[in-house]
């Protein structure tokens, strides 16, 4: 652990942020562990899988792992799982986890990340090699009967074409009912996985960090069997690579469908947890369903358009479709024990009642989480919530001494607030691990 209170880089001096945590008197270090955004995941095993660009980094959980120091006989929840880092951290470190995500793509991405078991390696190989001949024998077939053919459907979402060329949509549709053959039921999840994970790879997109874009006019040829190749050759490499005793720790970590801000005990079977480490959203108006809607509609997890932005409606911070409309009528009062914590408000009302009512709403579904936390937390719990700043409608939103608050009026005690380096280079913009404990 590094220098107590000694500020580094601009960011967070240009936010406010020292003198705001200085407001509160809460213990603050800053800590260098290295670049803890999902860059650092893509060249781990396992991590590499799939690619969530608001992921924490593999390094982070370690760090947190070791700065709680926590073991096998310890209970880690994820209750924002994301990609599901600290969920398979916890795993090859033998520690038993239990992560939540409401978000259906990326709760399977993350249960079916799990799974170590060895497997029949050349099945692999002969998947690709039956992907090769189906999709070469569809060139002179129309998505009409390639349809037909495998028995299902086009994907409902809007522009379709937009997002895969006609060419591209088939092959990977090929590719996605051949994965569910029975000839390959062994690596089925495994299949799943790099299907899922070329869905965007192979989409006519920008892969801007953190949001995806169009790119209408792009000249690059994109091969769906040269894209899931990759991703197989990546699968079936940290499998081979993979140490038995590691391997044999599938199972201690898993991964559920779950809101967490209205229930926590679902899948902690009456025990309690020791720990948590984990990252909600921040309130920066990113909508985790908007960016994984073509894989939601591939893969067929929503069957209608509505069920997307319902999903985000209930997301902390979602802010696609209903998500915004139900916000931009009239002032949303918050219950009143939140109103003096919420110090945006005054500034931020006058300014847009849309964005004030959108903080409030984020911060409201993290208190309902908070709430429910005290609920499963075992007595000599330690925690950590790792957040980010944002502005909105040019007003500071400190979400780390908010939610610090917010966790001291549910019974918790400030542990310290820890500031990582600056994040995208953006000068306001900074993240940091608010610690609490029981
Ligand atoms: C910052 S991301 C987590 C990233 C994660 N630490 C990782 O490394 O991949 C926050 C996640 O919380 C999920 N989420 C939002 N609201 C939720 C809720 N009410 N219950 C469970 N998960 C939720 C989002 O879908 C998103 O995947």
């Amino acid at each position: 652990m590094s220098k107590q209170f000694i500020l580094f880089e601009d960011a967070a001096t240009d936010s406010g942020f020292e003198s705001n945590i200085s407001k509160y008197k809460y213990p603050f270090h800053e800590v260098d562990v290295g670049n803890i955004t999902f860059q650092s995941g893509q060249v781990e095993p396992v991590h590499k899988w799939y690619r969530l660009t608001p992921s924490f980094s593999p390094g982070l959980v370690r760090f947190f792992l070791e700065h709680f120091e926590i073991e096998s006989c310890n209970l880690v929840l994820d209750p924002f799982s994301g990609r599901g880092t600290t969920a398979i951290e916890c795993q090859k470190h033998g520690i038993p986890c239990v992560a939540y995500e409401i978000n259906p793509s990326l709760q399977r991405v993350g249960a079916l990340s799990l799974i170590w078991r060895p497997t029949k390696s050349d099945l692999f190989a002969t998947f690709l090699e039956d992907l090769r001949k189906e999709a070469s024998a569809a060139r002179a077939l129309t998505m009409e009967e390639v349809l037909a053919k495998f028995e299902t459907t086009l994907p409902i979402i809007h522009d379709l074409y937009r997002w895969w060329q006609p060419q591209v949509l088939k092959d990977l549709i090929i590719a996605r009912e051949l994965s569910r053959s029975t000839k390959f039921l062994p690596i089925c999840h495994f299949l799943w996985v790099a299907v899922a994970s070329s869905v965007l790879d192979c989409a006519n997109i920008h892969r801007n960090h953190p949001t995806i874009t169009f790119d209408d006019d792009h000249q690059r040829q994109i091969i769906v069997e040269d894209v899931l190749s990759l991703k197989i050759a990546d699968i079936q490499g940290d499998l081979d690579s993979m140490p038995d005793n590691i391997a044999d720790h599938t199972g201690q970590a898993n991964v559920q469908l779950n809101d967490s801000c209205h229930s926590l005990d679902q899948g902690l079977a009456g025990k309690q947890c020791t720990h948590v480490i984990t990252s909600p959203p921040y309130p920066n108006r990113f909508s985790y369903v908007h960016q994984t809607r073509p894989e939601l509609h591939f893969m067929e997890l929503i069957r209608e358009r509505g069920e997307a932005t319902e999903i985000d409606l209930r997301s902390v911070g979602g802010t696609w479709g209903r998500a915004t409309s139900v916000l931009a009528k009239d002032y949303i009062p918050p219950p009143c024990e939140l109103d003096p914590i919420l110090d945006y408000i005054t500034e931020l009302k006058p300014k847009s009642i849309l964005m004030c009512n959108y903080a409030t709403k984020y911060f409201v579904d993290l208190y309902k989480h908070i709430q429910l936390l005290r609920g499963v937390v075992a007595p000599a719990f330690r925690g950590v919530y790792v957040v980010g700043n944002s502005r909105l409608s040019g007003v500071e939103i400190f979400t780390e001494t908010i939610l610090a608050r917010i966790c001291e009026l549910c019974g918790f005690t400030i542990d310290q607030i820890i500031l990582f380096r600056k994040r995208g280079g953006r000068q306001r913009l900074y993240e940091t691990a608010v610690c609490i404990k029981a």
